[in-house]
């Protein structure tokens, strides 16, 4: 549980949140945070055993070092073998999907409510990407909101935009509205403000009378405009200068049943963005209503037409650290699904491919000569660094499980691996459904011995100012 600067406690155990806010001095220490990030932007999940792998890689290397260790090569079969063991899975094999999505939530603070976040990574992925076409999948259109209040079970999927914004009501308007045509707008409907301080002073009665009188026909005019573009939905962008409505804008929008949401970001309404009021650039929605759970307001937008398929999930919980850790835990789960989608096969988990890899490249070491075959089985056993950290944090032995996985992929039981839950090795894991993209190990890998190899050629560091 790292804390930054602020004393602001933050409940973790996402390695690249840990890693990004910890305080490191050391410029090899920011190649590994570096790592763990590249492995977030690549892969998603994965980001701790990127940098246990480059970590144990490093401590091969201190032994070799004079020897020039080329963990590059070596890391090149590896990937080759993690695809000789991977299987490959199809989109339409939703269970399959899930089993993955479940698992990279297993490791996590909110794992028991894995089954629930799970269903809920895979089907926002599947409704924002075609399922025949797609080769990527673009996370922004699913938006994960957080609202305090209510547990995590209560977190539920919509097929739209959520906002967190409450609908504007004090001046009587609608809170619901079907067939709704909306506009954006970043203007405001409230007197103009002038430039600079200064102040009016009215001593006459019938010049009152004329400053409201031009307000009422400014405000009529705004108001009358809009539903004459046949707008009935009215987004007032967020300012910090003005006000977005008064009470007599409110009350013009009430009598002509627009309903009205004010302050809202930039970058939530991307989706329905328009830039001139004219009809033709409203946003169309099916239906627009204010919701109430859990003690807080939300405002649903569903059926949202030809802006692309946008999905929201709404998190909820007990606290902010808890929701935190709830939207880090679903975005690695909706990148384990972006994974499939961008390489559509699967292995099994469990330590059972670095274990795998460490057997093949031993083997393929002994055909090798010199440093380099030295340098690929010090490569090898460093892979076995994964099943012995899980061995070691589900409380086994670990030189017991690392050597009877040993012996049984020896014997070509390619998937055995230690399970957490039956505590102990088990023949195949991929039956208790411990499975994790191909994409996510074949990254951390790759990157992993990248970022070794950068190291390794550091001779000295100087510093600079
Ligand atoms: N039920 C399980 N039994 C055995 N091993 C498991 C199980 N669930 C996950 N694992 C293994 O745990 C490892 C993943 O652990 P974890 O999710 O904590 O770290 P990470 O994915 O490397 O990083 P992060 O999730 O923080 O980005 C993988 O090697 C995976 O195969
Ligand atoms: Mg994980």
């Amino acid at each position: 549980m790292p804390a930054t600067e602020l004393m602001m406690a933050m409940q973790t155990n996402d390695g690249n949140t840990m890693l990004r806010d910890m305080s490191v001095m050391h410029p090899a220490a920011k190649m590994l945070v570096d790592l763990s990030a590249a492995q977030d932007v690549e892969a998603g999940d994965g980001t701790t055993s990127v940098v246990v792998i480059a970590g144990s890689l490093l401590g091969a290397a201190d032994r070799l070092l004079e020897k020039g260790m080329s963990p590059v090569r070596a890391a090149a079969a590896a990937v080759q073998t993690l695809h000789e063991m991977s299987h490959p899975v199809s989109l339409s094999d939703r269970s399959t999907l899930y089993q993955a999505a479940s698992t990279s939530l297993s490791s996590k603070i909110v794992a028991q409510h894995s089954g629930l976040l799970g269903n809920m990574a895979v089907d926002a992925v599947l409704k924002v990407i075609d399922v025949k076409t797609a080769d990527n999948v673009d996370l922004k259109n699913i938006r994960i909101v957080k609202k305090v209040g209510g547990t995590i079970d209560e977190s539920e999927m919509v097929d739209g935009l959520v906002l967190t914004q409450a609908v504007v009501k004090s001046g009587g308007g609608p809170s619901r509205m079907e067939k709704a045509r909306i506009g954006l707008i970043q203007f405001q409907l409230s007197p103009p403000k002038p430039d600079m301080e200064n102040q009016i002073v009215v001593n006459d009665y019938r010049q009152m009378d004329k400053i409201l009188k031009e307000e009422r026909t400014y405000l009529l005019n705004m108001v009358k405009k809009i539903k004459k573009a046949k707008c009935n939905v009215l987004f007032i962008q967020k300012s910090i200068l003005r006000d977005a409505v008064n009470d007599l804008s409110l009350h013009f929008l009430a009598k002509l049943n627009i309903l009205c949401i004010k302050d809202i970001e930039r970058d939530e309404v991307e989706f329905i963005y328009i830039d001139s009021f004219t009809e033709d650039k409203l946003g169309s929605a099916e239906l627009i209503e204010e919701v109430q759970s859990s003690g807080s307001r939300t405002v649903k937008v569903t059926g949202v037409k030809g802006a692309g398929q946008t999905v929201s999930i709404v998190c909820r919980g007990a606290n902010t650290l808890i929701l935190d850790e709830a939207e880090r835990s679903l975005h690695d789960a909706l990148c384990v699904i972006r994974c499939l989608v961008k390489k559509r096969a699967l292995i099994a988990g469990g330590g059972a491919p670095e274990i795998e890899i460490a057997q093949s490249l031993a083997k393929q070491a002994r055909a090798l000569t010199g440093t380099e075959a030295i340098c690929w089985k010090a490569f090898a056993d460093a892979m076995e660094v994964i099943p012995t950290t899980l061995a070691e944090n589900a409380g086994l032995n670990s030189i017991k499980v690392v050597t009877d996985l040993r012996h049984r992929h020896e014997y070509g039981e390619k998937n055995a691996g230690v399970s957490i839950k039956s505590g102990g090795v088990k023949s195949n894991i991929a039956e208790e459904n411990v499975l994790q993209p191909l994409l996510v190990s074949t990254s951390a890998v790759e990157l992993a011995a990248e970022t070794v190899k950068m190291i390794l050629r550091i001779d000295d560091i100087a510093l600079s100012r």
